[in-house]
């Protein structure tokens, strides 16, 4: 018999491929504007938790465009980012509370002002933009609840395929191939994330009942410089990239973390397999082939 669990995000870019690997372990019920649930509404949170046999919410759900998320910083908790990813997380945290179930919720590595050599769970965050701002929130919601949690802190996820989402790995392929012209950075470090291995840590993460903060992440920090030169050399793909500093890259965007290279020591001790990019980038190839 399968496990039932209720769900957000589960239509997004990590949703979809989590619920597509473990729904064969899972029963998922999905929270979600198609299921008639608006997050930031208590009551219809409230209402699909209250009818299910489920002892577990997977939070995914969140605003996550960073520039859209900083255009909404002047609406402050009246704009969408805030009502999103903290009134939203407080209404999953209060439902929880209610009806005694535990929660994970998934966050980011944007919680980090990037001025560390590397990150651990035990580093204390400082988001640099509002996005990275309401992800804290929401994790403080979380944490400061008298309820079961565990936060999951993603990094950069990328995936075989999504018609509906692009990813930065996807994104660097779809470019090449079209010999449109790429600037890559080299004075930003960053940690990506096979969203495979994100299924396998959170299914050990729903089962076993840890009480605590995890990096859930890859076992590789580059530059986006040298994750391109990978993913030209995996995919044989000949198209031109130059090197860009994060001045000029995100000129009139929103400030970004320059330095996220996240440890994921405490989840890989657990038994979760994360793979480093160069292993990711060939278990694309590999389901890609199967396509
Ligand atoms: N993508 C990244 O680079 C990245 C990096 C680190 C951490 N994360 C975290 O990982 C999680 C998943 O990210 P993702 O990239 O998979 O997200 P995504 O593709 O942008 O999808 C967002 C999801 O949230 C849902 N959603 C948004 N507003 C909602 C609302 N008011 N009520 C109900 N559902 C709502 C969307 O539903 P609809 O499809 O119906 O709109 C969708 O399922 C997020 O918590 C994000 O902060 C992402």
């Amino acid at each position: 018999m399968k496990i039932p669990i209720l769900g957000t995000g589960l239509s997004g870019l990590v949703g979809t491929r989590v619920m597509e690997l473990l729904e064969y372990k899972y029963d998922f019920t999905d929270l979600s504007f198609k299921t008639g649930v608006d997050i930031t509404d208590y009551d219809q949170v409230f209402n699909v938790c209250d009818g299910s046999a489920a002892k577990t919410i997977l939070h995914m759900a969140a605003k996550t465009d960073v520039d859209g998320c900083e255009d909404d910083k002047m609406l402050g908790e009246d704009g969408p980012a805030y009502m999103v990813n903290v009134e939203g997380t407080k209404n999953i945290v209060n439902t929880a509370k209610k009806l005694n179930l535990r929660v994970i919720y998934i966050s980011t590595d944007f919680v980090f002002d990037g001025t560390k050599d590397f990150y651990t769970e035990e580093d204390e965050p400082n988001p640099v933009n509002w996005y990275g701002y309401t992800k804290r929130e929401g994790e403080m919601t979380v944490v400061g609840a008298d309820i079961s949690h565990a936060v999951v802190r993603l990094s950069y996820p990328y995936r075989s395929s999504f018609d509906e989402r692009t990813d930065f790995v996807r994104r660097i392929m779809e470019k090449m191939a079209k010999g449109e012209k790429l600037l890559s950075l080299t004075d930003h470090i960053f940690t990506p994330t096979f969203i495979d291995d994100i299924a396998g840590a959170l299914d050990m993460l729903i089962e076993r009942e840890f009480q605590s903060i995890f990096h859930v992440v890859g076992s590789q920090n580059l530059t986006p410089y040298e994750a391109t030169g990978m993913i030209a050399k995996t995919f044989n793909l000949k198209g031109k990239y130059e090197k860009v500093t994060r001045q000029a890259y995100f000129a009139g965007r929103a400030f970004r973390p320059c330095r996220l290279a996240l440890k994921n020591d405490k989840i890989t001790k657990l038994g979760a397999k994360m793979r480093r990019f160069d292993e990711g980038l060939m278990e694309m190839k590999k389901q890609l082939a199967l396509l």
